[in-house]
C-alpha cells in the first residue's frame, strides 16, 4: 500500500459501473477498496483480473441484503464512505422478472441504510462528519421525454416506467428520507446511459458489437428512434469521484454529457467503425444484419440530462466526446474476445433465447411522426 487513506466501501464493484470505478479509483492510488458483490450473472471477477494480488483491494462475495455480513465489513473495515452501485440493472430483465429488482435495489438500498445509520453511531464525531453513503442511480427514475422538452434537471417530478425505474426510484427516496429523518451524510447521483469496455452483452451497445462480430442479427426494438443520452463510463466515474469529494449532503446530482443518440444511429455508428476496423470481416457491411424487432413494453421514447448543476458547483466535465468514446469502446470489445466469450457462455444464450426469441421481425419502419413521444 502506498498511502494511509481510509478504505471505502463499494457495493457491486464486479459489475461494469461499479469495476471500471474501482479500476479507476486503484489506479490513482487513493486508498483500499472493500468490494462487496453477490456476483450475480452481471458480475465477473474477470473485470478485476488486472488487480487481482493488489492489497488495495479486497473482495466480499456476498448480498447487500445481508445486514449481517454488511455490519460485519463496516466494523472491520471503518470506512469512510460507502459508494453504492449494487443493483439488477436491465429493463428487458425487470419486465421479464420484476421481483429481483424489488428484493436488491429496494430491500437491498434499505439494509446498507440501516447498517450505515448504526455504524455512525459508533465512529468519532471526526469521522462522522467526513463519512458519506454515495447512491448511485439513473435518469430513467424522471420517465420519459417529448422530443421538444428540456432535459431532466434534478427537480424533474419522478414518473419512472419500468419495473426496473420504479425499484430504483424507491431506492432513491429511501435515500431522501433516511438524510432528513435521520440525518444520514447521503448524496445520490442520476446519470444517464452508460458505454464503454467491461459492460455485460445484454445492453445495447455490446450486443450489438456481439452479435455483429459472429453476422447475427442486430435486433432494433420498435423504429429504433428513441433517443438515449451516452456518457463515457470513465467519465462516470469521474462524477462519482467529485459527488464524494465535493458534494453536498442531501443533494442530488444529474450526471450526463448531452449526447442524444436515436439507438438506430448508434447502430449504424457501430456497423461502420466495424467496417473499418475489421476490413476483412466476412458480415460487411455490418448494416446488413439491422432487423426491427417487436418493440419493448412501455419503452421510453426520450432521455435527456441537464448536468449544469454538476459542470457549476463542481466543476465537472465529461472529458470524452461520443465519437471518440464509440471508437475506444468498439476497439476495446475487438482486443477482448476471450473476455465476451467467457461472459456470453452458459446461462447468457438463456436470456438470449428468452428475450429475443419470442420478438418477431417487424416490417422496416416508417419516419416517425413529428411528436411522437
Ligand atoms: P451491472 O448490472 O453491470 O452490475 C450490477 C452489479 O451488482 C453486479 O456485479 C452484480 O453482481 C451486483 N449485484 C446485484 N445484486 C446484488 C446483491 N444483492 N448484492 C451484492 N451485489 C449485487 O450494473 P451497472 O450497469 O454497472 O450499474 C451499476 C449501477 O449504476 C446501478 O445501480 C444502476 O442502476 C446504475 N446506473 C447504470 C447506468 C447504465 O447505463 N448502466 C446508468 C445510470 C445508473
Ligand atoms: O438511462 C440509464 C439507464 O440506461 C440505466 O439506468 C440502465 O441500468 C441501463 O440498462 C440503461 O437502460 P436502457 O434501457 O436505456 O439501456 P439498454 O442498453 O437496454 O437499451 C438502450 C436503448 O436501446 C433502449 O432504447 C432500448 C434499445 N435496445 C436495447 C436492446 C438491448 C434495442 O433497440 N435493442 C436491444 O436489443
Amino acid at each position: 500500500m502506498t498511502h494511509n487513506a481510509s478504505p471505502i466501501l463499494v457495493t457491486g464493484g464486479a459489475g461494469f459501473i461499479g469495476s471500471n470505478f474501482v479500476l479507476h479509483w486503484i489506479s490513482q492510488q487513493k486508498g483500499p477498496v472493500v468490494n462487496l458483490d453477490l456476483l450475480t450473472y452481471a458480475g465477473n471477477l474477470g473485470n478485476l483480473a488486472s488487480i487481482e494480488g493488489n492489497p488495495d483491494h479486497i473482495f466480499v462475495k456476498g448480498d447487500i441484503c445481508d445486514r449481517r455480513l454488511v455490519d460485519r465489513l463496516l466494523a472491520e473495515h471503518r470506512p469512510s464512505a460507502i459508494v453504492h452501485f449494487a443493483a439488477e440493472s436491465h429493463v428487458d430483465r425487470s419486465i421479464l422478472g420484476p421481483e429481483a429488482f424489488l428484493r436488491t435495489n429496494i430491500e437491498g438500498t434499505f439494509h446498507l441504510l440501516e447498517a450505515a445509520r448504526t455504524y455512525l453511531v459508533g465512529l468519532a464525531e471526526q469521522d462522522k462528519s467526513t463519512f458519506r453513503f454515495l447512491h448511485v442511480s439513473t435518469d430513467e427514475v424522471y420517465g420519459t421525454l417529448g422530443p421538444e422538452d428540456p432535459p431532466f434537471h434534478e427537480h424533474t417530478p419522478f414518473a419512472p416506467n419500468s419495473p426496473y425505474a420504479a425499484s430504483k426510484a424507491a431506492s432513491d427516496h429511501l435515500v431522501r428520507a433516511w438524510v432528513h429523518t435521520y440525518n444520514l451524510p447521503a448524496l445520490i447521483t442520476n446519470c444517464s446511459n452508460n458505454y464503454g469496455p467491461l459492460q455485460f452483452p445484454e445492453k445495447l451497445l455490446p450486443l450489438m458489437i456481439n452479435n455483429a462480430l459472429s453476422g447475427k442479427p442486430l435486433p432494433v426494438y420498435g423504429d429504433g428512434r428513441q433517443v438515449r443520452d451516452w456518457l463515457f463510463v470513465v467519465d462516470h466515474c469521474r462524477a462519482i469521484e467529485s459527488v464524494l469529494a465535493q458534494g453536498k449532503i442531501g443533494e442530488t446530482y444529474n450526471v450526463g454529457s448531452g449526447n442524444q443518440q436515436a439507438n438506430i444511429d448508434v447502430v449504424h455508428l457501430i456497423c461502420d467503425l466495424l467496417d473499418e476496423l475489421m476490413p476483412d470481416s466476412a458480415h460487411k457491411p455490418h448494416r446488413q444484419l439491422i432487423r426491427f424487432v417487436q418493440d419493448r413494453p412501455g419503452h421510453d421514447r426520450r432521455y435527456a440530462i441537464d448536468a449544469r448543476k454538476l459542470e457549476k458547483e463542481l466543476g465537472w466535465r465529461a472529458q470524452e466526446t461520443f465519437a471518440t468514446g464509440l471508437r475506444k469502446t468498439v476497439q476495446w470489445y475487438l482486443d477482448h474476445k476471450p473476455w465476451m466469450e467467457e461472459v456470453t457462455s452458459g446461462a447468457y444464450q438463456k436470456w438470449v433465447h428468452a428475450n429475443y426469441g419470442r420478438r418477431g421481425e417487424e416490417k422496416k419502419p416508417a419516419a416517425a411522426p413529428a411528436g411522437a413521444r
